[in-house]
């Protein structure tokens, strides 16, 4: 595959060395043009209307979620379209009924959003246990066998660590919940948009992800609930769109997705997301990853060369993706981040990544500079990124 090729479909792409994509992802133009192209051709609401126009923006958003369905190796039954990944798991959290006493297990590694929705539950009389990563990030299943126990309703973690990098072993992970009569949340914000990702394998009882993190829309997300727990689960919201029947006393819900999507969708934001799977099932995930791994590995070698810079977390190149964190001694992350972007136009992320629990856990309260690959970065990129740092703190 020609990245000079892929890169003509991401205007930003020539305007800055974009490495934040772990943040949120570029936009292709066939995305960019799916959003513009509702708008201009077939502006309607889906589900609600008889005209065409509505026919025609049903069919889209019909096609969209079987695209994301089979991208994850699930059925079009299963997926509930959201705003955010955040919002997916809010919804599992306020979905199930949970009760005083439960167990809940999760993670020290988690992003904010996979770890306030479980510590709200608190106040319900829930019990929260948190296992921890090691200095690397990574997670032992022996923590686990000891945490979850009968008592223990559910078990969430992150696929991939949006601070580390490194990847979770939820397979054998959800073995052990299973056996145990625990479900498992899996968080795929930061594996979906980079490796081949198949519910079936991973086992897990609900996915969520971002649509904006893999190349879609911002205000998209998606929750993935195996099909036999949809009916255990409440939505977050109710109203317009969701309905099967109403009367001044009471109401009842369609059954499965439908009833978890009230109100206007996010119509424009599916569609495009639909483009973006399509996008990313052009390029093959396996290339994706394989892409990442070669910039992730060069990223790796010559940071460890660098006077002041300390990778932080896991050193190699194995069992992770391309989101690598480091510190510069001497130097706050955020100085570190705008130093970049001024003396070359470089997007890092900078501070605590949204992972307050586990910057404590590393000891790092200002947190770290993370860079984050994707599949429109280059070799040469990265080798502009390693030198810009070089000489900035050769001369500093
Ligand atoms: C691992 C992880 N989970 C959840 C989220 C939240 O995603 P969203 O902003 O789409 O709600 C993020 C965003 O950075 C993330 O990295």
């Amino acid at each position: 595959m020609d990245t000079k090729e892929i890169r003509n479909d991401f205007p930003l792409a020539k305007k800055v060395i974009y490495l934040d994509s772990a943040a949120t992802s570029l936009t292709p133009i066939s995305v960019i043009e799916g959003v513009a192209e509702y708008y201009r051709e077939y502006n309607a609401n889906t589900g609600r209307g008889v005209h065409h126009l509505s026919q025609i923006a049903g069919a889209k958003y019909l096609a969209a979620r079987r695209k994301i369905a089979t991208l994850i190796g699930g059925k079009e039954e299963e997926i509930i379209f959201t705003q955010s990944a955040t919002y997916a798991i809010n919804t599992v959290a306020q979905g199930i009924s949970f009760q005083p006493g439960d167990r809940i297990v999760t993670t020290n590694l988690e992003h904010h959003s996979n770890f306030l929705p479980w510590l709200r539950l608190r106040k319900l009389g829930v019990e929260v246990t948190v296992v921890k990563c090691d200095q690397t990030g990574h997670l032992e299943l022996d923590d686990f066998q000891g945490a979850i126990d009968e008592r223990t309703k559910l078990v969430a973690v992150t696929h991939v660590s949006n601070v580390l990098g490194t990847i979770a072993p939820i397979a054998k992970l959800s073995e052990l919940c299973h056996e145990k009569g625990a479900l498992l949340l899996v968080d795929g914000a930061q594996s979906v948009p980079h490796m081949s990702v198949d519910v079936k394998r991973l086992g897990c009882d609900f996915l969520c992800f971002s649509g904006h993190k893999m190349l879609g829309p911002t205000g998209t997300g998606v929750l993935w609930v195996r099909e036999d727990l949809l009916s255990q689960l409440s939505p977050l919201v109710v109203g317009g769109g969701a309905i099967e029947d109403v009367s001044v006393d009471e109401y009842v819900l369609v059954p499965g997705y439908t009833g978890f999507e009230a109100g206007t969708p996010n119509i424009a934001g599916v569609i495009g997301l639909g483009r973006a799977v399509d996008y990313l099932n052009a390029l093959g995930m396996e290339w994706v990853e394989e892409h990442e791994a070669r910039l992730t590995e060069q990223l790796l070698t010559g940071l460890e060369c660098i006077k002041r810079v300390k990778i932080v977390g896991e050193k190699g190149p194995a069992g992770r993706i391309g989101v690598v964190p480091f510190i510069v001694e001497g130097m706050h992350p955020h100085d570190v981040a705008l130093l970049l972007d001024e003396a070359a136009g470089i997007l890092v992320r900078s501070g605590h990544q949204c992972a307050l629990p586990l910057m404590k856990e590393l000891g790092r309260a200002d947190g770290v500079v993370r860079v984050s690959l994707y599949l429109y970065n280059t070799q040469e990129e990265v080798e502009i990124l390693l030198s810009t740092l070089d000489r900035a703190l050769s001369r500093a």
